[in-house]
């Protein structure tokens, strides 16, 4: 029985990988991939997403739609060190694409989709969190009507990376992040820098990959996400941040997760984004997330390896 999902994406390197995870685990009925401004720009990262379906072949036809252009309330904060000017690292820039993005917004699909499909539909979401905090905003009744909700974003115990406390899909859009957190999700788990670090792909991974094409545009798009990994952190490979959250889906025992209270900051001049987790219950607020402590690094890179294998 395949898992009815939707992925929210800002398609850049890794969240390409994740839709080529996603797909290729045939795992997943795919109602729709919803994009959002992000990494690059709303209408590059739909663009990306159209190349990465059309490198796959896929038959059934999966709808991408479009979402927001902007944060709720802040500038764009692009992220083209890590996944260049193009968003998929330089890699098919001379691809001829002809899917196109379906009519529609995506908070409003996000909406019609779990209306239609109550109880049942598992959302994940790689990128900020503007277009399910438009849903919610618009919609609140959804809480009670998606299955679960998995994110890649934030992190608990380590360092941020984009500001020294902040995970970039968090700082882009705290507000967003803000809403999300608050709306009383009853299944809603965060995957974030602490496991999503140990995911790491490395040129051996790469080399263990069958498809040529596959691996010439794993490799092609990745190189420059090694170059900036190793500079920032002197490890030669590259954090599988998307698609561990797309694993997650897949196999939820590949991590270790516990509920805890967590906020984001929102208004602060050195940590906006940040995610606080009460570990010690302080606060005495009611948990609201599963969060992500500890991940199978092995186990998840051969299910990544296997299923792009398959
Ligand atoms: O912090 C990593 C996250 O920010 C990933 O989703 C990456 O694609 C960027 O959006
Ligand atoms: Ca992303």
């Amino acid at each position: 029985m395949t898992k009815k999902v939707m992925l929210d994406v800002d398609t850049g390197v890794d969240d390409a990988l994740g839709i080529l995870l996603a797909v290729k685990s045939r795992q997943f009925d795919i109602l729709g991939i919803t994009t959002v401004n992000g990494n690059v720009s709303l209408d590059t990262a739909t663009l990306n997403t159209c190349k990465i379906l059309e490198l796959l072949k896929i038959d059934d036809e999966i709808s991408i739609i479009k979402g927001a252009n902007k944060p709720l309330k802040r500038q764009s904060f692009f992220e083209h060190r890590i996944h260049g000017q193009d968003g998929l690292g330089g890699a098919l820039l001379d691809m001829k694409v002809t899917k196109k993005p379906a009519t529609g917004f995506a908070a409003d699909v996000i909406i019609e989709k779990i209306l239609q499909y109550p109880d049942e539909i598992t959302l994940i979401m790689t990128g900020p969190l503007t277009n399910l905090a438009l849903a919610l905003e618009k919609s609140p009744e959804i809480v009670h009507k998606v299955k679960e909700v998995i994110f890649m974003g934030g992190v608990l115990k380590g360092g941020g990376n984009v500001t020294p406390t902040s995970e970039y899909n968090m700082y882009v859009d705290p507000e967003a992040a803000k809403l999300v957190l608050h709306a009383g999700i009853p299944e809603l788990t965060l995957v974030g820098l602490d496991v999503t670090r140990l995911a790491l792909l490395m040129k051996k991974h790469i080399q263990q990959l069958k498809d040529p094409s596959l691996a010439s545009y794993v490799k092609k798009s990745t190189a420059d996400y090694f170059e900036r990994y190793y500079e920032r952190n002197g490890v030669e490979g590259c954090a599988l941040h998307d698609p561990l959250a797309i694993g997650v889906a897949l196999d939820k025992k590949i991590v270790t997760t516990e509920r805890y209270f967590v906020d984001v900051e929102t208004r602060s001049e050195l940590c906006d984004g940040q995610t606080v987790c009460d570990f010690q219950h302080r606060l005495e607020k009611k948990p609201n997330v599963n969060v992500c402590l500890e991940v199978d690094s092995e186990a998840f890179l051969n299910l990544f390896i296997e299923n792009l294998n398959s």
